[in-house]
């Protein structure tokens, strides 16, 4: 007799084709897993947990979770799960396997005193039931250079290639990307893939060509890659899709672009995945140059212990409050006393008799929690009720942020 009943089993070397070919085909790759997409997964079976769901013996389902340093206020890390790779075969959507992955995702971090779930969605209605919110936001910028120019300043720029770009690159991401809340930490496999050392076969001869900044004593300040879309002609220019860029100082953000927008025979930038906050239209002489073809959710952050998460970063502004919140799937519904000494420390502790000053859902408490995205604009949207005046602007103070240095997002 068959049973409806989802087994979820852990993926060895044996079913990781399995897993792959479910996977791609969930989200829609036109092609079978290649060698090299293998090869990757066999490499990050050591570090990822992967997962395949069973119904009657059927793969239908597959995803993969591992621990990952969240960059937060402080600068500090925190221990985060992340999941990735979530999918479901189309015959066998709507029974239940993503919330049965994710929930045992959640549970078994929490087990293991991990105090954040974090994902990138790739459609925004599905996480939130499980109480995650939206933490940052990414957008696509459209940057017309025909007319501008940028003066370079005193950094010294190096023309160069992926390749070899990688080594300068990843200890420059890891420097910057640490003052960064919310930036993702990047491993030796995503940068041999980033950099065209492992390619896919029709990548594999692709030119990406990369620039380095240095500051007049040499030390590294900025680097960027980009790679060149379409053809020049004599009555047209191509385009510059920027793939990657870090600057750790203002000088060296402005000499990157100031080289970007000089390149001969294009007169179009297009970069993706750039943070909100990315300073590009207070550099160019005629701001209304650059703008933004597309804005949306990318990290989305579920609190799984709130005490832990709130001391792991530090407060921007002291204060004293009673949060109240609502959190279904129990992890971090009840009052709190919330403190933040003039140090930034923060501490939370469980005050089930003291009356609230501001409750508010879980899923909010994952939207402010980096500091991007302001307590205020939730309350204004009804996702904040404040009982106390004054309480949802105190919160926000405690939990603001001001970035400095610049990085792109990172897709894992
Ligand atoms: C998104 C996906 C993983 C959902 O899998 P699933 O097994 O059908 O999801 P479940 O049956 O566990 O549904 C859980 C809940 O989410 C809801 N849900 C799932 N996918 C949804 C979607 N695309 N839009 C809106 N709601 C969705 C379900 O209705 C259900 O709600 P309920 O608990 O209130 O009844 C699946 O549709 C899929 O593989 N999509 C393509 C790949 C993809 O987008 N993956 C997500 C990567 S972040």
């Amino acid at each position: 007799m068959s049973s409806d009943a989802i087994e979820i089993g852990e993926v060895g070397p044996d079913d990781l084709e399995t897993w792959a070919a479910l996977n791609s085909r969930g989200f829609l790759s036109p092609r079978r897993p290649s060698a090299t997409r293998l090869d990757v997964l066999r490499k990050q079976l050591s570090e990822n947990d992967f997962r395949l769901a069973r119904i009657n013996g059927v793969p239908c389902g597959a995803y993969r979770s591992w621990d990952l340093d969240l960059a937060v206020p402080g600068p500090a890390t925190v221990r985060t799960r992340a999941i990735g790779s979530l999918s479901v075969l189309a015959s066998h959507r709507r029974r239940g396997v993503a919330g049965a992955f994710v929930r045992g995702a959640l549970a078994d971090a929490r087990e293991r005193g991990i105090a954040l779930g974090q994902l990138i969605a790739s459609q925004a209605e599905i996480y939130g039931r499980f109480g995650f919110g939206p933490a940052t936001e990414t957008v696509h910028l459209s940057v017309n250079t025909s007319r501008l120019r940028l003066d370079r300043g005193e950094i010294t720029l190096e023309a160069t290639d992926d390749p070899s770009l990688r080594e300068v690159a990843a200890p420059l991401y890891q420097s910057v990307a640490a003052h960064l809340p919310g930036a993702l930490p990047r491993n030796d496999l995503w940068w041999d893939r980033a950099c065209g050392l492992i390619a896919e076969p029709g990548d594999a001869d692709l030119d990406r060509p990369a620039v380095i900044a240095r500051d007049p004593d040499g030390t590294v300040v900025g680097t960027a890659s980009y790679r060149i879309r379409g053809d020049w002609a004599l009555d047209a220019q191509a385009e510059i899709e920027l793939l990657d860029l870090t600057a750790a100082t203002p000088a060296g953000y402005r000499a990157l672009w100031a080289y970007l927008v000089s390149l001969d025979l294009t007169d179009r930038i297009r970069a993706a995945d750039r943070p909100v906050h990315e300073p590009l239209p207070w550099i160019l002489p005629d701001r209304r140059a650059v703008t933004e073809e597309h804005r949306t959710d990318f990290q989305w952050l579920r609190l799984l212990d709130l005490p832990a998460a709130l001391t792991a970063r530090t407060a921007q502004a002291p204060g004293t409050l009673v949060l109240e919140v609502r959190d279904p799937m129990g992890y971090t519904s009840g009052r709190w006393l919330i403190d933040a000494d003039e140090a930034g420390h923060f501490t939370a502790t469980s005050a089930p008799g003291r009356s609230p000053d501001l409750t508010l859902p879980v899923q909010t408490l994952g939207a402010v929690y980096l500091g991007q995205t302001p307590l205020i604009r939730l309350q204004a949207a009804g996702l904040a009720d404040e009982h106390r005046p004054g309480a949802v602007r105190q919160l926000d103070a405690m939990l603001s942020w001001a970035p400095s240095g610049l990085v792109g997002h990172t897709w894992f």
